[in-house]
């Protein structure tokens, strides 16, 4: 006892560093220590830095990635919702560009009568988050105390935050800094940060959304499956159902992309229109949702269930008291020039003619971000008003001279750069390629 008391007080990050980056494995007492000491603002942001980019190259083995996962979801509280009658159902993506589904698939589950605690990120590298989505709404506040987390919760059945310095702490200053420091991309802090984030939110049942393609974290399918069976894992092992479905990232989701432009093209969708592969994903993830979350006998039924919400306007009416609980302008709903847009548009057009083959979705990410979409530095601010709106997707033909896309700027500082690593990343060819399938695979659910 004393002797690991000794040993806990003589802990340097410095050591722990520099034990990570030639490749030893952390003890639970070091990774402890290295989470809460940064947590409470102990460790200063470049030792963490370099820790996370030691971790990133010489990986986490499953005891370090399981002991990162209990200590980042034990920095806070983790919450109960026993007083609201029900499952309690969650969903969460590993992130992509146009990746809009939580807009959609809350207030579908919760119009279905289920309910969805979700916590969620900020944009991370390359992709939009949440949060920042969610933000573009005006007044709407993603920052709810826990009290009034569950005042809205027990109102109508969702309710859309960040972590708080009561929950999941450790991972809203981690994720900040991995946003800014290139350390996203690896299989245990990705687990680590998403599962201590559902862990604590008081779930019963969790849909993960495991992107693979260009556009992906993960863009091999091999280690998104990877990913995917070790989250499944954790959240069954902390008692929880889930499933993962892997799904295709290798050309953004939707039609658009940008902050304002998915809370527009999420609320195309409430209204039963909006583009057939977000539709298509939406639903699906709700069918999930709905039948982990014993609402219903199948995943069929909870499809069918899902489209009822849609063409009934029940998700709709669910989207905009959810708005409004939150302090947001539930206006938008109905006129979404009260959204924030960006002045100007230029046009990318197709050098010839051909069918689109294949899209470097990642380039698209980072051009956003370039545009003003994402963050280079963490206090940096968004504009939520610039987007990029794709006209085509893989398997289209196109002629010369048509559009591939519309980018939404504001300020031509970048819009150069931009441009060209748009256009340079449409691969079109004389033949079209095999289609790609959505849903590529379904692990773990029953
Ligand atoms: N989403 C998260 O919440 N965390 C990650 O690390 C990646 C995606």
């Amino acid at each position: 006892m004393l002797g690991s008391h000794f040993l806990y007080i003589s802990m340097r990050a410095v050591d722990l560093i520099r034990k990570k980056r030639d490749s030893g494995e952390h003890t639970l007492e070091e990774i402890q220590f290295l989470i809460s000491g940064y947590t409470k603002g102990d460790i200063p942001d470049y030792q963490m830095a370099a820790w996370l980019m030691a971790a990133w190259i010489r990986g986490l083995n499953r005891a370090e990635l399981a002991a990162l996962t209990e200590v980042m979801l034990y920095s806070g509280e983790v919450v109960s919702h026993a007083d609201i009658p029900g499952k309690k159902v969650d969903k969460h993506s590993t992130g992509g560009v146009g990746d809009k589904t939580s807009l959609i698939v809350a207030p579908i589950v919760a119009a279905g009568g289920l309910t969805v605690p979700m916590i969620s990120g900020r944009g991370l590298g390359h992709t939009g988050g949440t949060l920042d989505k969610l933000e573009a709404i005006p007044g709407f506040n993603t920052a709810l105390s826990l009290g009034e987390f569950r005042r809205v919760l027990r109102e109508c059945g969702m309710a859309l935050i960040g972590q708080t310095a009561e929950i999941a702490p450790a991972d809203k200053k981690i994720y900040a800094l991995r946003d800014v420091t290139s350390t996203v991309e690896n299989v245990g802090l990705i687990c680590a940060s998403i599962m201590s984030k559902k862990l604590a939110e008081g779930i019963d049942a969790l849909v993960l959304d495991v992107k693979t393609g260009s556009g992906a974290f993960m863009p091999r399918e091999e280690d998104a499956v990877h990913l995917a069976e070790v989250m499944v894992e954790t959240a069954q092992r902390m008692g929880k159902k889930a499933v993962a479905l892997i799904t295709d990232m290798e050309q953004p989701l939707g039609r658009m992309a940008g902050h304002s432009h998915e809370v527009i093209e999420s609320i195309d969708v409430l209204k039963g229109n909006g583009p057939s592969d977000l539709h298509e994903l939406s639903l699906e993830l709700s069918a999930w949702m709905f039948y982990l979350g014993e609402r219903t006998a199948s995943v069929d039924d909870g499809r069918a269930l899902a489209e009822k919400m849609i063409a009934t306007g029940q998700a709709l009416e669910k989207f905009r008291q959810g708005i409004k609980l939150q302090g947001g302008d539930a206006r938008v709903v109905d006129d979404t020039s009260l959204l924030p847009l960006a002045r100007n548009r230029a046009e990318i057009s197709s050098p010839k003619h051909g069918y689109i083959r294949d899209t470097d979705c990642l380039q698209f990410g980072i051009a956003l971000a370039m545009l003003g979409g994402g963050r280079e530095k963490k206090e940096d601010a968004i504009d939520h008003g610039v987007g990029l709106e794709f006209h085509k997707r893989i398997g289209d033909r196109v002629a010369a001279g048509e559009k591939l896309v519309t980018i939404h700027y504001n300020s031509q500082t970048k819009l150069a750069e931009a441009t060209e690593m748009i256009a340079s990343s449409f691969e079109i060819g004389e033949t079209a390629p095999a289609p790609r399938p959505l849903i590529r695979r379904i692990l773990g659910g029953s």
